[in-house]
């Protein structure tokens, strides 16, 4: 028996070019997957973002990943007030024009970020207060959406104005302290300025349904009521290890109130669950059909104002992470619910089903499309090609063969091992109890494959993420690299 290694021939994926998004989104009717962030969000209706720090234009490594995979972008600090305003009454415009030369050449839409914040002020404004600073705020967003007027999508008009913690209250800051009412002049005067922008509120911390969060919905709510004009909602998203439960819910309860609400700022935490909470936002983006986007606050890792915690999509020399295949997944799968049949009502034997390695987010695969008896098993980035399709074979009682429909050979445990760490490769469908697996139910309807004659559970070896990682059988834990989605496709 031989484990012929081959090289894997390249997978040609069909890059469907950039779609245009800007302020005029088309739903498509297309149910076809699209390959990179931004054709997929398309697809949905959405757009999919990222902050831009415009002096890394000229660096070809990051606009091409930017062109590439992003249809929307929100200067990182660009349009902020100490950028456009540095003295008072001279404007400086350079930084947020060149990034928005840049969208309309890639047909990209532009977030506005932010017309007024009590952090990031110019000096001059630090220092005033009263009426002087009321007045020189409202000038300024007269001024600064005035000189964009109709080439932003949506303008953040007020960042980060609730305290954090248990009030429900307003932040205190000079802009505070000019009188409660300052956040609606903005609003009012934003919307004479630049009547085509849609005009959000943005924060951080209101990622479930918190003091934090109802506040500003209490406010949005009281806004809506008395027609000072809002139109949206921002939802930072800067997230840790887990995520609220009621995440999706609550952009929900913001929606009902007759707003749009966009995911603003994503970026979470690294490690174990990282690619399970971008896939999460994802989804509840996808679920709550006023949520118009999702922009993330960086490109790449190194770019990440969060140092350390890589808290981005791309790693610092431009690879996809497992969480970029997380997001595409979720974008491509929609708002349909993740597809793994409930355990014990058994799995459809007519079907073809990827599977998807809950850690990794890559794909069930037989390596370098082998035929041959004893071919190894890998993961492999998603592409949906026939080595990736699986059809469950009955053997009775509750066990499968999983079958290859570039091969018609099944999943086996090499030699009838019962060893941790032994090969899970290809053979010739002989229904051995190595051959066959049953369904181990995990959470969020993830499943474990567990061997008859082994009694292990097929895991992707060392939670790789890399495409080619190994997959072998191991002692059953319940590892995120022992979870598997099945994801109908045919
Ligand atoms: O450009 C100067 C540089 O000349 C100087 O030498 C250097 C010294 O520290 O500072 C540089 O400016 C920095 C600027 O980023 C550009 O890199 C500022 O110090 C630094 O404070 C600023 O940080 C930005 C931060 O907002 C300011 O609060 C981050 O880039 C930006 O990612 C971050 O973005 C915020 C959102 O606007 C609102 N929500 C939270 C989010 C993350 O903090």
């Amino acid at each position: 028996m031989k484990h012929k290694r081959a090289l894997r021939a390249a997978v040609t994926i069909a890059v469907t070019g950039a779609l245009a998004a800007g302020m005029t989104l088309a739903l498509t009717s297309a149910a076809s997957a699209g390959t990179t962030l931004g054709t997929s969000a398309a697809e949905k209706g959405r757009y999919f973002g990222a902050a831009v720090a415009t002096g890394k234009l000229s660096t070809s490594a990051y606009t091409t990943i930017l062109n590439r995979e992003f249809n929307s972008v929100v200067p990182e600090n660009e349009m902020k007030w100490d950028a456009t305003e540095p003295q008072q009454g001279q404007f400086n415009y350079s930084g947020g024009d060149r990034l928005v030369s840049h969208a309309q050449a890639n047909g990209m839409s532009v977030r506005g970020h932010t017309l007024l914040w009590h952090a990031q002020q110019p000096g001059w404004a630090q220092g005033m207060s009263g009426s002087a600073l009321r007045n020189a705020a409202i000038n300024h967003v007269t001024q600064v959406a005035t000189h964009f007027r109709g080439k932003i999508y949506a303008w953040d008009v007020v960042n980060e104005a609730f305290a954090d913690g248990g009030s429900g209250g307003r932040r205190d800051s000079n802009l505070q302290r000019t009188g409660n009412d300052w956040i609606e002049a903005a609003f009012r005067a934003a919307r004479a300025a630049d009547p085509g922008a849609k005009l959000c509120y943005n924060d951080y911390n209101t990622d479930g349904i918190n003091a934090k969060s109802t506040g500003i919905y209490n406010m949005v709510r009281d806004f809506r009521s008395r027609g000072v004009p809002i139109d949206c909602v921002g939802f930072q998203s800067h997230l840790g290890t887990s995520l609220a439960g009621d995440y999706q819910a609550n952009l929900q309860r913001f929606a009902d109130l007759g707003v749009d609400v966009q995911i603003t700022e994503l970026d979470v935490m690294t490690g174990g669950n990282q690619a399970n909470i971008y896939g999460s936002v994802t989804r509840a983006c996808l679920a709550v059909s006023r949520c118009t986007g999702i922009t993330t606050w960086g490109v790449r890792d190194c770019d990440s104002w969060r140092g350390s915690d890589n808290a981005l999509l791309f790693d610092c020399n431009g690879n996809k992470k497992a969480a970029y295949t997380a997001v595409l997944d979720a974008l491509n799968g929609g708002s349909t619910p993740p597809t793994t049949p409930p355990p014990g009502s058994g799995v459809d034997t007519s079907a073809w089903y990827v599977l998807l390695n809950r850690n990794s987010g890559k794909a069930l695969d037989v390596y370098a499309n082998a035929t041959t008896d004893g071919a190894r098993i890998s993961q492999w980035t998603r592409n949906n090609g026939t080595n990736q399709q699986w059809q469950f074979v009955d053997s009775g009682s509750g066990w499968y063969r999983l079958k290859a429909r570039s091969s018609s050979k099944v999943l086996d445990v090499y030699n009838f091992s019962t060893a941790d760490g032994a090969a899970i490769v290809q053979w010739a469908d002989g229904n051995g109890t190595n051959q066959q697996f049953r369904l181990a139910s995990s959470a969020d309807g993830y499943v474990r494959l567990i061997n008859r004659n082994s009694g292990k559970a097929v895991e992707v070896q060392g939670s790789s993420t890399a495409d080619g990682g190994n997959v072998v059988q191991y002692a059953d834990w319940g590892g995120s690299n022992q979870q598997w989605q099945l994801v109908r496709i045919g």
